[in-house]
């Protein structure tokens, strides 16, 4: 097909124009194709939603929320319904902005999926609002009885939307794929504080009555709502951090770095999208370490150490600004897009501020989670692979350290290979080019190649890149992060294992992270009297750093250290955080001791999260509904 050089010159303008029209409204942009999202009923090809209208009213004593969600669409075919993702929600009416009634139905209950509702447009629909109530047992949401807060004043409820839990809690287009702004008006109970991932209050309304506004357009599995007895203070001039009264000091005192981690982000990556970075310390039922909701990081107290050593986290959460958040993966089956990226850029960030020595140490434990999980999965090499196959399987169940860990080994080998000054380039390039945007592997392996690794063809092989992004395990040649002060940490610990007793090992002036390693190297099967010997002279049992503790209670476990029964049991009864509570539960269970374990489990898991129970009920064996 030939065309005249003119009408070519023509469209190139066209498009140009097109693409810088594009760039400069960070909104969502619902011409982009979008990639069939195999977690979402959602007709997304068709209709966007690209605003929503949230009003809600919260029941703390039956534990409900009834809302009306409003959305706005923009038909991308000639549709005549909108289909969205629900799971347990109790659909009252559905009007457009008319306030005429639309006709809806509810489709077949799909495991984890939940159900699509199909609502019939008319015409001149384009804002459909849907009321609805939530039901008790919504996975999204954890209704804190004040018992089990901090103050115990006032209950608390947090939701966690990622992965696919928004549509318990909201009925939307629930992919990540999928980007909206949103308002929201939410009524809670007088003296309590209202935050979302959104523009928050710093005191409280005096009627309950708070409005919030994002702007930028986030996909559902960053839609995030807390309500307590919370207060706010400040850190630095974008930053502070927000926890209940008795917490929020030893709060500020952990985070008061948070404007340095901020620069050292945008000095590496270019301009915090954002505006403000705030961070909630939650209840210690939060089933994670930290969730990058925007402007509002959610935080595990678990990293509240007292002397700043697990800061890390919010390094990683911050990062998660710009990967994930604005280049954020197309469906759960690129995830590795979004955590390999953002451990990458954590530890960068954390090289920045606390130097090179520091991060490196972080590399090295996260190598050790790597090849852990990589021999724990042998029997599901799949699972090792970055480009994951999670259809028709909870999205939750294929999420693991691999994403995270084996992602940031094949950015550091890429850093490598080009050099660093090459690679942050591109990173920058990346981040810019992609704001607001999805990613799946292939575009990715695409852009990277086109837009660095055809600089010098040498640098990596095709087949090379093949295997890093979707083969199992790990090559032989991928990098390793160097530590002296391990290697001291070893040293020590080698002294002690050919016997020279704890209390003589001389100076260990160490860091938590030299700790952590030390206790990670304890070798397996030693007895009860040497657990004694060390816990002695370190203390570890009484340990205030939750890493070195969970560690701990690995060899405690097996080699059924009494002294540390008591503690064990509070922290499980007391901690909500699935990434503590998996391996120690696993530990219990391969040890004989199951018994102790569903007892212990029996007592702690009304104080646990869905997203925990979940996980626990199946490894104990306990197939609860
Ligand atoms: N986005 C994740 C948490 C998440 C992942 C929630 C998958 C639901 C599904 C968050 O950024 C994260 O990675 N948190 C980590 C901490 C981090 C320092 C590795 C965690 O919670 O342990
Ligand atoms: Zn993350």
């Amino acid at each position: 097909m030939k065309q005249s050089p003119l009408f070519l010159l023509f469209l190139v303008s066209v498009l140009f124009l097109w693409s810088c029209e594009a760039k400069k409204t960070p909104k969502s942009t619902p011409m982009v194709e979008v990639a069939q999202d195999p977690h979402s009923f959602a007709n997304r090809h068709e209709v966007a939603v690209t605003h929503l209208n949230w009003k809600a009213e919260l029941n703390f004593e039956k534990q409900i929320i009834r809302a009306t969600a409003g959305l706005s669409l923009e038909r991308i075919q000639d549709v005549k319904s909108l289909i969205l993702d629900t799971r347990s929600l109790l659909i009252e009416a559905v009007e457009d902005q008319n306030g005429s009634t639309l006709d809806f139905s509810l489709g077949e209950e799909k495991e984890f999926l939940g159900q699509a509702l199909n609502i019939s447009l008319l015409e001149e629909s384009d804002t459909v609002y849907v009321t609805y109530k939530t039901m008790q047992g919504a996975d999204a949401l954890q209704w804190l009885q004040v018992q089990q807060t901090a103050d115990k004043t006032h209950p608390f409820l947090f939701t966690q939307s990622q992965a696919i839990l928004a549509r318990t809690w909201i009925p939307i287009q629930d992919g990540p794929g999928m980007r909206f702004t949103y308002e929201a008006e939410v009524s809670v109970p007088q003296g309590m504080m209202a935050l979302m991932s959104a523009e928050n209050p710093t005191e409280l309304s005096e009627n309950g009555v708070y409005n919030f506004q994002m702007k930028q357009a986030i996909p559902a599995y960053l839609m995030a709502l807390a309500v307590g007895n919370i207060q706010f203070e400040s850190v630095g001039d974008r930053t502070g951090v927000y926890a209940e009264p008795s917490v929020l000091k030893k709060a500020v005192y952990e985070f008061s770095e948070m404007d340095q981690m901020l620069a050292a982000a945008e000095k590496l990556y270019g301009k915090y999208a954002w505006e403000r970075y705030d961070l909630i310390v939650l209840p210690p039922s939060f089933p994670f370490g930290g969730m990058e909701n925007p402007r509002l990081t959610f935080a595990t107290p678990t990293i509240l150490a007292g002397d700043r050593s697990l800061t890390s986290l919010v390094a990683h959460e911050l990062a998660h600004s710009w990967s994930g958040n604005l280049v954020t993966n197309a469906t759960w089956n690129d995830f590795w897009l979004n955590e390999g990226f953002t451990v990458y850029f954590e530890r960068r960030i954390m090289e920045e501020v606390y130097g090179r020595e520091y991060s490196e140490m972080l590399a090295l434990l996260g190598y050790q989670d790597l090849k852990h999980t990589i021999e724990e999965f042998s029997d599901s090499p799949e699972d090792t692979k970055l480009k994951l196959k999670l259809d028709g399987r909870n999205p939750d169940d294929g999420m693991s350290d691999i994403a995270y860990e084996k992602g940031y080994v094949f950015l550091r080998f890429l850093e490598e290979t080009v050099g660093r000054e090459n690679f942050d380039n591109f990173l920058n390039g990346y981040f810019t080019k992609h704001a607001f945007k999805v990613m799946t592997t292939e575009d990715f392996k695409s852009y990277l190649s086109e837009n660095l690794l055809a600089k010098d063809t040498t640098w990596v092989k095709s087949d090379d890149l093949e295997e890093w992004m979707y083969g199992a395990g790990l090559p032989d040649y991928a990098p390793q992060a160097q530590s002296d002060k391990f290697e001291k940490v070893e040293a020590k610990l080698e002294l002690w294992t050919s016997g020279t007793p704890a209390a003589d090992l001389g100076e260990m002036d160490w860091t938590s992270h030299e700790w952590l390693h030390f206790v990670r190297k304890i070798p397996a099967g030693i007895s009860s009297d040497q657990l004694a010997d060390l816990d002695a002279a370190f203390g570890f049992t009484q340990s205030g750093n939750s890493e070195v503790l969970a560690a701990w209670f690995q060899h405690t476990i097996r080699s059924n250290y009494e002294p540390a029964f008591a503690t064990l049991d509070s922290f499980l009864t007391n901690v909500g955080r699935r990434k503590f509570l998996t391996p120690t539960y696993s530990a219990m269970k391969e040890s004989g001791q199951i018994l102790i374990a569903r007892e212990i489990y029996s007592k702690a898991r009304g104080n646990y999260h869905s997203v925990a129970t979940n996980t626990i009920d199946e490894l104990l064996g306990l197939n609860q509904p």
